[in-house]
């Protein structure tokens, strides 16, 4: 018995699911791959390349348009994943979720939207400073386009945002607040909840950006409180070309709506059109229709192991990776200490990130270097780019014990 209690409550080491993806099982260069760039873009487990070929095999037909059998079944499939993604995200109502190519797109879709909605001449958008690019640029160009200012709420030398700082920057002419829920360079998790409460203080609408936070912890809309919520597929064990844009229904219902075309529209006359109520309204033309219904084994999947089991192993193999890492000569983590998913930065002194990388490739570990599309945090940092390593439950601590043996190498040989 005291056997059969010890297996049950063991914890079940999720590295052994690493298996269950067939791209990190094979050599790369004649090389073991030790892949440390999921934030970049996941593998994908073979239960997802298995659905994405079933519904190209056995369900290849478009949606919404067919009184066919296949063409049901299809749009049968792909209205499920909507359901799917309400329960990953804990929304209330699957009209609110918007299929998209990628975060890219939802974030245009939404600044394009939102901006000819509610934003006037005067008007201020807010970003932070430590934004991907997509979640800067669209909002710089619908703010020109529509004489409003873009106000930027600075990060320390650290590359923390304060809640302090960022309500300096808010005012009752903040219309928009667009804000990471995970830093892509730091892996540092917002604190988006208060964010979003500063954001109703001012009558502000928030935008979160969570394709980075999604792959690795439990995530409810409902308890951040946004009004919109955005992640790609692809770095979800999902496919490529594939994204969501999840929008409170009562705000999405009076938008307009971005791309037009067939499937969005209720009829056409010869000089104007009525439009579909939501979501349709905002999927223009044929959509990945395959893919959003990988997207939903990749859900599938990833609640069948459990969000909190996955968030709990990994912020422990994280812990692991930053200890590991601090032992390399002349390596220094950037970020501060805190909430993060598993991301880190760091510079190692004297040899160029893009050096540590090709080094690294040649031992079989891939990782990413540069500015990660987040250039304004590189100025508050105070370096001009940084290696990324970004883990997933699939990596082990020998994994990140052969990293810290290259770079110490690497930092002996360059230096
Ligand atoms: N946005 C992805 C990254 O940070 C591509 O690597």
């Amino acid at each position: 018995h005291a056997i059969v209690r010890a297996m049950i409550a063991a914890p079940v080491a999720l590295h052994a699911r690493r298996a269950d993806f067939p791209a990190l099982c094979r050599p790369v260069n004649g090389l073991p791959l030790i892949y440390l760039d999921h934030a970049a873009t996941s593998q994908k487990p073979q239960v997802v390349l298995d659905a994405l070929m079933t519904a190209y095999v056995e369900r290849c037909a478009n949606v919404h348009r067919g009184v066919y059998a296949l063409s049901e079944a299809a749009t049968r499939d792909f209205e499920a994943v909507r359901h799917k993604v309400c329960s990953l995200i804990d929304a209330p109502d699957p009209r609110g979720v918007v299929f998209t190519k990628g975060t890219t797109e939802s974030l245009n879709l939404l600044a394009h939207s939102l901006g000819q909605r509610f934003v006037q001449p005067g008007d201020e958008v807010l970003v932070t400073q430590l934004e991907h690019h997509s979640n800067v640029v669209p909002w710089q160009v619908m703010a020109k386009q529509r004489g409003a200012t873009l106000v930027v709420a600075p990060v320390d030398a650290q590359g923390t945002l304060s809640l302090d700082a960022l309500s300096r920057k808010l005012s009752p002419k903040t219309k928009i607040i667009a804000c990471t829920h995970a830093s892509n360079v730091t892996g540092a998790l917002m604190d988006v909840r208060s964010i979003c409460q500063l954001g109703r203080q001012v009558g502000a609408l928030t935008v979160i950006d969570g394709a980075q936070a999604i792959p690795h912890l439990p995530v409810s809309v409902q308890e951040l409180g946004c009004d919109f919520y955005c992640f790609s597929a692809h770095k979800l064990l999902g496919p490529f070309g594939v994204g969501v844009l999840w929008g409170r229904t009562a705000i999405l219902d009076t938008m307009p709506p971005w791309q037009t075309g067939g499937a969005m529209v209720l009829s056409v006359r010869e000089t104007e059109s009525d439009y579909q109520p939501i979501p349709q309204r905002f999927e223009a033309g044929t959509q990945a229709v395959a893919e959003v219904i990988a997207l939903g084994a990749a859900i599938d999947y990833l609640q069948g192991i459990g969000l909190p089991e996955i968030a709990k192993q990994e912020d422990a193999l994280l812990q692991q990776a930053k200890q590991c890492l601090r032992k390399v000569p002349g390596l220094r983590l950037l970020g501060s200490e805190g909430p993060s998913v598993p991301v880190i930065s760091f510079v190692l002194d004297g040899v160029h990130p893009h050096d540590v990388a090709t080094a690294l490739s040649a031992e079989g570990i891939a990782v990413r270097a540069g500015l990660h599309c987040a250039e304004p945090l590189f100025s508050a940092l105070g370096v001009r780019g940084s290696v990324r390593i970004s883990l997933s439950f699939v990596n082990t601590i020998e994994e990140i014990e052969r990293l810290c043996t290259s770079l110490v190498q690497i930092g002996v040989l360059f230096r």
